[in-house]
């Protein structure tokens, strides 16, 4: 018998609830394994949260779950960093093994749990921190474990991925496609982490950590969020075949790894690009498979819960026979790419005066610094006023981008200040 405590019953603590009860027999089945549920705490144990419950399980003291002898994996689904960590700790030191879904405390204050649970030789299992039921942590750690990954790229924050494709679909700006998401329940009521990339620069230090063994370099992500998307941009993208998602990216170019999250324009025949709403995809190219897409859903109680129980159970076999799963955090000294050394296409945006000499200025800056131009958009005409000018350009340094708009931006032509989004149409599915 492996005696499991849940430490949160909202969102995630209560559809973990479900997945364990509702398919208990089935999970047995498969496994052969007699999970029982000891112990759920939260704040509030009054709340109906939609799960007929076995007697006394419920308790509003995470301690007396945790410093339970009996109990062999504490679940944490708090959420939040200091409590957590603190609970996630005394649960190691007490000898139990330990699930999270806590992406922000893992990616920023992963280290001292991880090697925590090192010197306790248990487990800390964290598959429902990154795209919710898509199993990614499992096919890095199992599933590909024997192919050099040559780069992955994933759609993993559900929220933003709803605003783009809200803001594509119906035309609508930032602010209404935010409010609108807010009102659905997929925004939090502060909504920063979700649309200036934080979590999605969570998860991609997670994702990283297991791709190329480095630490978790949460702080060496280069992160821009989708506040600055306009409906004009998507429509740009769309005249020159291109949707705008946000990326995480992450890949080995010559010795060095990118770790990056940005809008980014993505070719819409791509199969990463269709993928809507509050759904989640993740494109990881191996030295050996090849070419591989992971879909499904990012969030929401049961999608979440389904991959907290893999870990339960995955971490009961451990109990049971001793064979470990765990991941064991490498320590690789690869160099992280300065995002002004990065080789990228871009798009930019420029608000120019429509007068004669404008476009040539422009690309000649462009090609002092060695920038080249692959496609150009003008279509409006307002002789003496502001029109934007779409250029489209092939690989260039950033570096070399940042000082070209630096000039272009001190023409007395350029109106506003010039916007630039990252393309991507290689190596991606
Ligand atoms: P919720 O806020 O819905 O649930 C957290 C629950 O924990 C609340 O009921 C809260 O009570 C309770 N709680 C807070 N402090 C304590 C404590 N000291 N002891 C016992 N209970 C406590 O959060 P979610 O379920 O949405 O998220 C949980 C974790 O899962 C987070 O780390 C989140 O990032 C992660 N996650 C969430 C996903 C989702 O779809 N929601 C998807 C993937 C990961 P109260 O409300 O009274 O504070
Ligand atoms: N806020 C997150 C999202 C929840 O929108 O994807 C799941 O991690």
């Amino acid at each position: 018998m492996i005696n499991v405590a849940v430490i949160g019953f909202g969102t995630v603590g209560s559809g973990t609830v479900k997945v364990l009860l509702q398919n208990s027999e089935l999970i047995k089945e498969r496994t052969g394994l007699d999970i029982r549920l000891k112990w759920i705490a939260d704040l509030d144990i009054e709340k109906d949260r939609g799960v007929k419950l076995p007697e006394g399980v419920l308790t509003t003291d995470a301690y007396k779950a945790i410093d339970d002898p009996e109990v062999n994996i504490v679940v944490e689904l708090i959420g939040g960093k200091t409590k957590a960590k603190e609970l996630i700790l005394r649960a190691l030191r007490n000898g139990k093994n330990v699930v999270t879904a806590n992406k922000a405390l893992l990616a920023e204050d992963g280290y001292e749990l991880f090697k925590e649970a090192y010197i306790q030789s248990r487990e800390l299992g964290f598959e429902a921190a990154v795209a919710g039921g898509i199993p990614i942590i499992k096919v890095l750690k199992e599933g590909l474990v024997a192919n050099n990954i040559i780069a992955a790229y994933g759609i993993i924050n559900g929220t933003s991925n709803y605003i783009l494709s809200k803001m594509t679909k119906d035309k609508i700006d930032f602010n209404t496609a935010l409010a609108e998401a807010q009102v659905l329940g997929y925004a939090e009521q502060d909504p920063t982490y979700d649309i200036e990339g934080i979590d999605t620069a969570h998860k991609l230090t997670l994702m990283a950590t297991l791709v190329y063994g480095i630490p978790l370099y949460y702080n060496e992500v280069y992160k821009e969020g989708i506040t600055g998307i306009t409906p004009e941009d998507i429509t740009y993208a769309h005249e020159l075949g291109y949707k705008i998602k946000l990326l995480a990216i992450t890949k080995m170019i010559d010795g060095e790894i990118e770790l990056r999250v940005h809008p980014t324009m993505i070719p819409d025949n791509y199969l990463i690009s269709r993928v809507e709403g509050v759904f989640n995809a993740i494109y990881i190219r191996g030295d050996a498979v090849g070419d591989t897409l992971y879909y499904g859903r990012g969030a929401g109680d049961l999608p979440t819960g389904s991959a907290v129980v893999s870990d339960i159970i995955d971490i009961a076999k451990v109990c049971s026979n001793g064979k470990s799963y765990a991941v064991r955090m490498d320590n690789k000294a690869y160099k992280i790419k300065k995002i002004e050394d990065i080789l990228a296409m871009y798009y930019f945006r420029f608000s120019a005066l429509d007068k004669p000499g404008v476009l040539s200025k422009i690309s000649g800056i462009l090609g002092e610094h060695d920038i080249s131009i692959s496609a150009v958009i003008q279509k409006e005409r307002r002789k003496g006023e502001a029109v934007p000018v779409i250029v489209l350009t092939h690989l260039a340094r950033e570096k070399n981008v940042l000082e070209a708009i630096a000039t272009i931006d001190k023409l007395p032509v350029i109106t506003t200040k010039t916007h630039f989004i990252r393309v991507e149409n290689q190596s991606i599915g």
